[in-house]
């Protein structure tokens, strides 16, 4: 080992130890916050400094900072992850995912973005509310199954008017009491933590610097009656372990039942479940990081200087955007140094995304061929059928766990890119049976799938774009050819 990596590791060992870098800082608690109190103001009275930054979350993020995570600039530009990824369209057409699919911004915007994208995205009910709102859990208790299945609108009706567009907010993360964090979403992530065996109360104080991003920064489930009514929703974490919660047990539980498939898919006309944003996942999951101890706060919310007080910064956001002040907390590496680690990380992670993407959107595109020409009378081989179909939702789900995961890649680089070559593989083989059975039912495949992306990029309604213009692509056929 290098000195200046075991000067970082006994800084980093200090730090997670004896708390050295996160260092409690004086709680001068001048106001009393009520129970059941959920008015940010009010706890802003109290503690104004973590006020101050968290309302900052609607400020624009510098863009041009970061590589993938553009942010917005003062024309509150967001943008679009579909013509980014345009093999993502043909693959979520079918649902509100392929109609409008955006990179994520500040926290203050989250339910402002749901009332102003796609409404078919909030298609599934009040359940869509769960990561949007301080009120959700309260809306759970009294509401129950309703609170799930109703619109949209009419469950966001019942919030206080003054609060109906408030995110994520300070009771959501702390006790009143002693300002310690707490889980606010008990019916998903305490739920997820009990089914892993994990007891919530005996989490470290660094675990739950990790946690309280738990509760919203991973993938769900919302099952579906056979009426397509949402009936609830969980974490999928049933057989995992914490520190491990593989893709491979995400992966098996949603496909344990069919009440998981949450939605159909246009281009083959199966049903299938769908991953979102697995952050806590995919960095709890024996990441280097996550071993060393490290936290999401550590990263997204590190300790700031404001006048003579310190205090974690809670304008939460990309370490990029913020010129790396976090990374320099822990590594003796220039910022300028660790940001090339991270681009280069991201860059690895976007050409086998894009090569696992394009390869399971081949397959798709097969299985449009096989099923037109079932239509037409050709018999399939229903053995070599079933088995590509198989293989292909192994792929899907694999490619869509790193898509949609917030990080590119380096959350956790080498799990990143396992996944992903997994799923090439995957979608390799599918493509393989596939093409097999097509020549046996006398179909001529030809050498390359045309995917008409532009077809499924274009045919997206009024709002297909909140992005911005220069992201277009002209010609999406350029793309494809270059995986
Ligand atoms: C109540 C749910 C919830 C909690 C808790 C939560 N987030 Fe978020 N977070 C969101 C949502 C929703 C968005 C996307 C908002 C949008 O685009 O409208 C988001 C966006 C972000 C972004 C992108 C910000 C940007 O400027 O683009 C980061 C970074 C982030 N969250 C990190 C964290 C971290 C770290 C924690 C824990 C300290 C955390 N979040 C806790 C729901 C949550
Ligand atoms: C070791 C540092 C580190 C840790 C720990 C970490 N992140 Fe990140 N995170 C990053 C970096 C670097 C990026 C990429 C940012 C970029 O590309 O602009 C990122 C990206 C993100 C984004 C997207 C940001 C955006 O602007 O859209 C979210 C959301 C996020 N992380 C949430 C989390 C959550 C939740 C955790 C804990 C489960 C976590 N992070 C742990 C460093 C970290
Ligand atoms: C997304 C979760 C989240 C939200 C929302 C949030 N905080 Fe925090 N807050 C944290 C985390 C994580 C810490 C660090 C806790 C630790 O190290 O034990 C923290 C720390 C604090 C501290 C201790 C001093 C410091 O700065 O480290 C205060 C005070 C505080 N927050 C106040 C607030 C107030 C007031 C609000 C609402 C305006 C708020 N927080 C919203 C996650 C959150
Ligand atoms: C809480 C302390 C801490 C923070 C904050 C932190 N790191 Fe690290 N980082 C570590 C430790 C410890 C290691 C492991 C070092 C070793 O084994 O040599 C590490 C390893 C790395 C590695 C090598 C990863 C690998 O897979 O081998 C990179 C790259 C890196 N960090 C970049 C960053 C960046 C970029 C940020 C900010 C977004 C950051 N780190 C924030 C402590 C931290």
């Amino acid at each position: 080992m290098k000195p200046a990596n075991v000067l970082l590791v006994m800084f980093a060992v200090g730090a997670w130890l004896f708390g050295c870098q996160q260092p409690k800082s004086e709680l001068v608690k001048t106001v009393s916050i009520p129970d059941n109190e959920i008015d940010p103001a009010v706890w802003g009275k109290a503690y104004p400094i973590e006020y101050e930054m968290w309302k900052k979350t609607e400020e624009p993020t510098a863009p041009g900072k970061s590589a993938y995570k553009k942010g917005f600039d003062a024309d509150k530009i967001t943008y679009d992850k579909l013509s980014e990824f345009p093999f993502l369209a043909l693959l979520s057409n079918g649902w509100g995912m392929g109609v409008e699919y955006n990179e994520p911004r500040g926290h203050a915007f989250m339910i402002r973005d749901q009332l102003d994208i796609d409404p078919s995205r909030v298609k599934a009910g009040g359940v869509c509310l769960s990561c949007k709102t301080p009120y959700a859990p309260g809306l759970q208790k009294t509401k129950g199954a309703d609170y799930y299945s109703k619109p949209y609108k009419e469950v966001l009706s019942l919030i206080p008017e003054k609060h109906r567009t408030l995110g994520v907010a300070c009771s959501d993360c702390h006790d009143n009491k002693d300002m310690s964090i707490r889980i606010s979403r008990d019916f998903t992530l305490t739920a997820a933590l009990k089914d892993m065996g994990v007891d919530p109360d005996a989490l470290s104080r660094q675990e739950k610097r990790s946690i309280a991003c738990a509760q919203c920064h991973v993938t769900y489930v919302i099952p579906k009656d056979k009426d397509m009514r949402s009936v609830g929703l969980f974490f999928p974490w049933q057989g995992s372990t914490w520190g491990a919660i593989t893709v491979e047990n995400v992966i098996k539980k949603i496909r344990s039942d069919d009440a998981h498939r949450e939605w159909k898919q246009n281009v083959t006309g199966f049903k299938l479940g769908f991953i979102r944003h697995p952050e806590f996942e995919l960095f709890s999951n024996n990441s280097v990081h996550w071993k060393a101890g490290a936290a999401c706060a550590d990263c997204h919310m590190p300790y700031t200087k404001v006048g003579v007080n310190k205090a974690s910064d809670h304008r939460v956001m990309s370490p990029l955007k913020n010129d790396m002040k976090a990374c320099v907390q822990c590594h003796t590496e220039s910022a300028e140094w660790l940001k090339g680690q991270v681009t280069a990380i991201q860059e690895r992670t976007v050409a086998q995304l894009n090569r696992s993407g394009y390869a399971t959107a081949t397959v798709a595109k097969l299985f449009e061929m096989a099923h037109k020409a079932q239509a037409d009378g050709k018999a399939m081989d229903k053995a070599l059928y079933e088995q590509a179909k198989d293989y292909y939702e192994e792929a899907f789900y694999r490619m869509m766990y790193i898509g949609a995961e917030n990080s590119v890649g380096f959350h956790n680089p080498t799990e990143a890119l396992r996944n992903l070559g997994d799923a090439t593989a995957f979608a390799g083989k599918a493509e393989g049976l596939l093409r097999q059975a097509l020549a046996k039912a006398g179909v001529n495949v030809p050498i390359k799938v045309d995917l008409e992306l532009k077809k499924y990029l274009d045919n997206r309604g009024e709002k297909k774009l909140m992005g911005n213009p220069a992201l277009e692509i002209k010609d999406p056929s350029q793309l494809q050819a270059r995986f």
